[in-house]
């Protein structure tokens, strides 16, 4: 008898840990949603909101900036990371030599949520010491949330521009940690670059194309063989991709 309760209560075990099992892989996987979140769901709808309203000029690119930013500030970063399931996202990142990758996030599909928003969502990912190398935009905005490691952040405003250069001027110089977010427009730090000071880094993105009904561009520019124009502004040489890659992608101590 004694050796029967054993035996029943061993299988009993082993039943619960295939239970357990199951179930573990069954929410694991893909064909479940992920439960969604009420707060990060209201959160998702608003960014799109915001974004609705810059497309359709209601409002301006520097009140978009403000507005985007606030709300980055206005998340619990765990919430953030279980929405855009940052976890599966960076499973097996292919980080590059040179510079850094991009994911695209989808959000968890929502009532009032169109499925494809009007703005681009993504996570840049990088290795210590690469960087997002500076450029400069035209007829886009976009906004920044470091979601892990830390960077070395700058930003300048572009001032003027000539086919061959953008006339820059330095505006933000920090260090970006975790929770830190930051955002470019045509008219407020319109240049960026971030160099990950740890052994990966990376950022949740918000992006916004062709602005005011015009194409979007982007110019790398080197800003070290800037030059001072003599009214505050550094002139930057606009470069090439690869180039820019070249010098900027990877810092060499
Ligand atoms: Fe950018």
């Amino acid at each position: 008898m004694q050796i029967q309760n054993r035996r029943d209560f061993g299988k009993q075990l082993l039943g619960t840990a295939l239970n357990y099992f199951l179930l573990e892989s069954l929410f694991s996987s893909q064909a479940f949603a992920r439960p969604i979140l009420p707060i990060a769901n209201h959160w998702a709808k608003q960014l799109s909101e915001i974004c609705n309203d810059l497309k359709l000029e209601k409002i301006s690119p520097v009140l978009w900036q403000t507005q985007v930013e606030k709300l980055f500030n206005h998340i619990a970063l765990e919430e953030l990371l279980k929405f855009i399931d940052f976890q599966t996202l960076t499973k097996n990142f292919d980080y590059p030599d040179l510079g850094v990758n991009t994911k695209m996030i989808t959000f968890p599909k929502l009532d009032g949520l169109p499925e494809k928003t009007v703005f681009i969502k993504k996570i840049f990912g990088m290795k210590k010491d690469r960087a997002i190398i500076p450029h400069g935009h035209s007829n886009m905005s976009s906004a920044h949330l470091v979601l892990k490691g830390e960077f070395a952040l700058k930003h300048y405003d572009k001032v003027e521009e000539d086919e061959k250069n953008l006339f820059i001027k330095p505006t933000i110089e920090k260090k970006a940690k975790v929770g830190s977010s930051s955002s470019i427009s045509d008219d407020k730090n319109n240049i960026h670059w971030f160099i990950a000071n740890t052994e990966t880094a990376f950022t949740f993105d918000v992006i916004m194309l062709d602005l005011g009904g015009k194409e979007y561009d982007i110019h790398n520019i080197d800003i070290e063989a800037g030059e001072k124009t003599g009214n505050g502004l550094i002139r930057a040489p606009k470069m090439d991709v690869q180039t820019a890659l070249k010098k900027y992608g990877k810092q060499h101590h």
